[in-house]
């Protein structure tokens, strides 16, 4: 039994032994497989080798007819040797040959004729070498080839009619190379192609029509160029495309409707463009999508049916988007498989409470990372699923004690990083914790008050109403916000300051921070986050005019009891509305109509008096007259 099986191991490699040459292994079926010190093609039986391959070998160069005496070879490799010359007769009379690998080796020329005579060639990969240019008839006898791989070398241009001829290509593989552009031409004639690499080049801008005769094109590779331009309608021609990947690119804007006419898309990258607003129409019907990536771009906001179409969505992954500051309601609108979000790592400042609304399968929800000082009540009402949600590392100072109400399946909740204000307001949140101890998976790392001083690093869940001293009031200080728009360039200037020290308008801000308006939306928020305390001031934009002295809204912040206009800035200054200075206002106030009821009380008399006074006189004048007549007529 062993003996057979070891005998049957050992036969073909018995037989053959006489004709393969030393340093190789020559098996039954006709393959040779070299490796070692060799520096030519190996004397090799010509009538039964099918299959050649010569791996990390010496050979640096291929002489003329190298392959004329095996008729019968259909396959060669020469890979990681040292290879860098090949004559141009090389492959002379081998038109049997069906694949020619030379992948790894050190070629920089290839002679223009080497391979017209290959007709039969199906399979030519030249990749990891240091080809910079390639001749335009070089593959021009190649007429059945299927794949071509030319990948990782330094070809820096292409001549338009190269892949001319190569009208059964299957795979083309161009990646890793130094193009800069390409003739819109240059892929005619390639009607087969199913697979195209163009990764990892320079290409700069994306011709008009570069693709329109790919119709049965699965998948194209555009990721990590220089591509910042790209004419629109350029997909368009694609059917039955599958995966497209332009991450890693220069794009800035994408002309509308670029992704329409893409029926069978499973897979789209845009991440790593350093975007600045993608069009209200971008993306046409994409049912089979699954996960999208949208990090690392410069959005500032996104239009809110950018994923509309992508009704298969499980995964979305809008994270690292630094300029990122708010999203519309309606952006999650028709997602009913969307199991993870994640929107982490933005500069979100606030959500708008339906933004959710509408994610019945939200399992995964990453929020943290951002800015959110606070989240709606009903924020959570319609994700009946949610397992998992991520809030640590944000400016939270308050959430409503309801606002997990309806997430009955939360089973994981990281809350730690945020500035919690320890203020009566906190008693909900604070007694949520306290009830589902094991959700808060992060308690102990720091879930724990920010202000006041006094009760700064206090845990949440331990606090308590008497510490809060909740019925009692707490003191706001009295700031100001200044306000001032420009118009060339536009900018909204927030200033900040507090008028303990200086009550009066016209004086210098103490701290500014200038906001660039690069668009102007109907609304946009802005926000300042000087100090500790955070305003959000909305500009309300009525008919595209920036005017601001009754369009500035102070959202967030103290109540505004006042403003004024001076010197282009719209000084809006508070007083608070609980605490010590408005007690002594109040008395003040008491004080000021104590002494304005003296004032008209004592007028009155005052009155009463010179009246008194002024009646005395008349009468005296009177009588004096009296007397006058009297004594004259007693005269007579
Ligand atoms: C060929 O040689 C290289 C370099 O020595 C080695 O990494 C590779 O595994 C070899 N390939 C085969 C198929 O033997
Ligand atoms: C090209 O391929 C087809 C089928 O794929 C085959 O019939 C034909 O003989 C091949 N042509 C040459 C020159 O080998
Ligand atoms: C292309 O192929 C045709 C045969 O189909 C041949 O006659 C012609 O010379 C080739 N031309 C080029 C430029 O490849
Ligand atoms: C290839 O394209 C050229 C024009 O670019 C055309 O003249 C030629 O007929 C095409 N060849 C084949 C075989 O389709
Ligand atoms: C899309 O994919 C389906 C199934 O995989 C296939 O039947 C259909 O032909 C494809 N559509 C196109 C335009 O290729
Ligand atoms: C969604 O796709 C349809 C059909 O492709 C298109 O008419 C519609 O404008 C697309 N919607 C958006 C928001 O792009
Ligand atoms: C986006 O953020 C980068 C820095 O992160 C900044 O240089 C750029 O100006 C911002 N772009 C816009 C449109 O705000
Ligand atoms: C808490 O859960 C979140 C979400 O799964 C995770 O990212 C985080 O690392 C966890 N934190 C701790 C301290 O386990």
């Amino acid at each position: 039994m062993w003996f057979t099986i070891i005998l049957l191991q050992l036969l073909p490699h018995c037989t053959l032994s006489v004709h393969c040459p030393g340093g190789c292994v020559c098996d039954i079926r006709g393959s040779v497989k070299c490796t070692g010190d060799i520096t030519a093609v190996p004397p090799l039986n010509p009538t039964t080798t099918f299959l050649l391959l010569l791996n990390d070998t010496q050979i640096k160069l291929l002489e003329e007819r190298s392959f004329q005496p095996f008729h019968l070879l259909l396959r060669l490799r020469i890979t990681h040797s040292s290879l860098d010359t090949i004559h141009p007769e090389a492959f002379y009379d081998a038109e049997q040959l069906r694949s020619i690998k030379l992948s790894s080796n050190a070629l920089s020329v290839l002679p223009p004729k080497i391979f017209s005579d290959l007709s039969s060639l199906e399979q030519l990969q030249l990749d990891n070498n240091q080809i910079v240019s390639i001749s335009s008839g070089l593959f021009e006898g190649l007429l059945n080839l299927t794949e071509l791989d030319i990948s990782k070398n330094h070809i820096s241009q292409l001549d338009p009619d190269v892949f001319q001829n190569l009208t059964k290509l299957n795979i083309l593989n161009l990646a890793g190379n130094r193009l800069r552009k390409l003739a819109g031409d240059i892929f005619h004639n390639l009607t087969q192609l199913k697979i195209l690499a163009l990764s990892s080049n320079q290409l700069e801008t994306l011709e008009s029509g570069l693709f329109d005769s790919l119709n049965n094109l699965l998948v194209l590779m555009l990721h990590k160029n220089q591509i910042h331009e790209m004419a629109p309608q350029i997909f368009w021609h694609m059917p039955a495309l599958q995966k497209l990947t332009m991450s890693g690119n220069k794009l800035q804007y994408i002309p509308p409707r670029s992704f329409y006419y893409l029926p069978n898309l499973t897979h789209l990258t845009l991440y790593k463009n350093p975007l600045i607003s993608l069009p209200d129409q971008l993306v046409g019907h994409m049912p089979r999508l699954q996960e999208l990536y949208l990090y690392e771009t410069n959005l500032v906001t996104v239009p809110s049916n950018l994923f509309a179409n992508m009704t298969g969505l499980t995964g979305l992954y809008l994270n690292l988007n630094d300029n990122l500051t708010s999203l519309p309601k309606d952006l999650f609108c028709c997602l009913p498989k969307l199991n993870k979000l994640s929107i982490r790592n933005n500069n979100l400042l606030e959500l708008h409470p339906d933004i959710f609304s509408s994610l019945p399968s939200l399992q995964i929800l990453l929020l943290n990372k951002n800015k959110l000082w606070t989240l709606p009540e009903q924020i959570f009402r319609h994700t009946p699923r949610l397992r998992t949600l991520d809030l640590n590392n944000n400016h939270l100072r308050y959430l409503s004690g309801d606002v997990f109400l309806h997430a009955d399946t939360l089973t994981v909740l990281s809350l730690s990083g945020n500035r919690w204000n320890c203020d009566c307001r906190i008693l909900g949140i604070a007694e949520w914790i306290q009830e589902n101890p094991t959700i808060v998976n992060d308690s102990e790392k720091g879930v724990a008050c920010l202000e006041p001083y006094q009760l700064q690093g206090r845990p949440l869940q331990s606090l308590t109403h008497e510490d809060l001293h909740c019925g009692q009031t707490t003191y706001m200080p009295s700031t100001s916000v200044a306000a001032k728009v420009t118009s060339s360039p536009t900018t909204l200037t927030i200033a900040r300051k507090d008028t303990a020290t200086s009550g009066t308008t016209g004086t210098a801000p103490v701290s500014t921070s200038v906001l660039p308006l690069t668009s102007t939306p109907a609304t946009t928020s802005l926000f300042s986050t000087t100090a500790e305390e955070l305003y959000i001031i909305k500009m309300v934009d009525y008919n595209n005019q920036l005017g601001f002295y009754n369009t500035i809204v102070l959202e967030i912040g103290p109540d505004i009891v006042h403003n004024n206009h001076y010197n282009g800035w719209v000084y809006l200054w508070t007083v608070p509305s609980t605490g010590l200075f408005s007690g002594f206002m109040m008395a003040l106030h008491i004080v000021l109509l104590v002494v304005g009821v003296v004032i008209i009380v004592a007028s009155w008399c005052a009155l009463y008096r010179l009246h008194e006074v002024m009646w005395t006189l008349g009468e005296v004048a009177l009588e004096g007259h009296y007397q006058r007549i009297i004594t004259k007529t007693y005269k007579f």
